[in-house]
């Protein structure tokens, strides 16, 4: 395609902050140790987990970088960067997260296959951008269209970039149309991360963000944007992240049985302390995550000091002097709420943190329960254990 170019090696990978813990090398998966995390509310870029599955695109040419609308519709068309740079520009502060965060914990309990990622793979950023509801007003469909006059009713990304599992073709993805006309659903395609140009490692020039949503349905790198009657057919919505029973091993699965993971559910994190860490007996302040897909705030987080016997409440918010109200206007309905909770710790114990969201939803009390072998979605209560002794922390 003019203007982006998928290379088949690793050449040419972009530069990567050195503080990340790199998962695999290539392609390139890593994220930022937990604390940095919770040192801000919206992720620096270069602590924002990076989640590939092939080389990185490259752009040369951006002026001429285009991408087509086509399918069932009346009026393909190819956009340049101009023609979504003059739509109206949103800035929506989003939450995304792989559905592979806290996989390793999961294989602990069983083996999974996936690359391994500790508690990280989730960052918050202020995505730029046009809303996708606006671009295909473009090509002719409507606000608030499920299905469009010749049949369409999902849209497809496509990008570039050459990957091994759809062996060498591009990565793809779908959502229903319904969500991707609704303007509230805030579904974006994003050409600036944090009030910069998008970097090679997020998408650059052009990649969909589609908040509440596990990450791998926002496609980075766009060079097609396809109306289609079914969902995406592709390695990524068929064949992987979907979850299956605990019963379901690599000699008795049957793919087709599930349908792709979409929404998230409700999550929560201790970043402030690593396992095993050394503290000192006294207060310590517990701090982390908590976030839940398809828009749903965050209703309470419970932290113990006891493996789960005895509960307190952690304080919540997003913005720093303002206080977070779950599902209120004033908060960002797609991005995680921070918390913390200061505690007296006396004693060698198992610190757990658990939240739960606006529709009440909570989280599995144990892995075992939600083990599947893919290892996606490990939302079971997150547990830290300390030991009380003499350290500098
Ligand atoms: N888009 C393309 N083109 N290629 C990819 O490998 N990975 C997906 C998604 N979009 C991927 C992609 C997955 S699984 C996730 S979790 C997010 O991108 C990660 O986005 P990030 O690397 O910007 O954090």
């Amino acid at each position: 395609m003019p203007g982006l170019t998928a290379p088949s090696d690793y050449a040419l990978e972009p530069p990567r902050h050195p503080a990340l813990q790199i998962n695999a090398k290539q392609p390139f998966n890593a994220e930022p140790p937990r604390s940095a995390l919770i040192s801000s509310y919206v992720t620096p870029v270069d602590f924002f987990y990076k989640r590939n599955h092939g080389p990185i695109p490259i752009v040369e040419d951006v002026e001429k970088y285009y991408f087509s609308i086509t399918g069932l519709i009346e009026n393909p068309k190819d956009l340049f960067m101009r023609d979504i740079m003059m739509l109206p520009k949103y800035n929506v502060a989003a939450t995304l997260q792989c559905a592979g965060n806290r996989r390793t914990a999961m294989s602990k309990s069983k083996t999974v296959k996936g690359v391994g990622w500790d508690v990280s793979a989730i960052g918050t950023a202020v995505w730029g951008g046009a809303k996708l509801a606006d671009v295909l007003e473009l090509v002719g469909i409507p606000k608030l269209t499920s299905v469009t006059k010749s049949g369409g009713k999902h849209v497809e990304f496509v990008s570039i970039d050459k990957c091994k599992e759809e062996n060498g073709g591009p990565y793809k993805a779908s959502i229903p149309l319904s969500q991707a006309t609704d303007p509230e659903a805030d579904v974006l395609l994003a050409y600036e991360m944090n009030g910069e140009l998008l970097n090679r490692d997020h998408g650059y020039p052009l990649r969909g963000i589609v908040p509440g949503v596990i990450g791998a349905r926002s496609v980075k790198w766009l060079e097609a944007i396809n109306i289609i009657a079914e969902e995406c057919q592709g390695f990524f919505m068929q064949k992987d992240y979907k979850m299956f029973p605990p019963s379901v091993n690599w000699d008795n699965i049957n793919w087709t049985t599930r349908r792709p993971l979409m929404d998230f559910p409700v999550q929560c994190v201790i970043c402030s302390l690593e396992d095993m860490n050394v503290i000192k007996p006294g207060k310590v302040k517990i701090s982390g995550y908590a976030v839940s897909g398809g828009g749903r705030g965050i209703e309470r987080v419970d932290v113990s000091i006891d493996g789960g016997k005895n509960w307190v409440e952690a304080s919540r918010y997003q913005k720093m002097g303002a206080p977070y109200v779950a599902d209120d206007i004033s908060s960002d309905k797609w991005a995680w709420v921070l918390f913390e909770v200061t505690v007296d710790i006396p004693q060698s114990t198992q610190i757990v943190a658990k939240a739960v969201d606006t529709a009440a939803n909570v989280q599995p009390e144990n892995v075992e329960t939600i083990w599947n072998l893919r290892g996606v979605l490990n939302t079971s209560w997150h547990r830290v254990n300390v030991r009380v002794g003499h350290s500098n922390m």
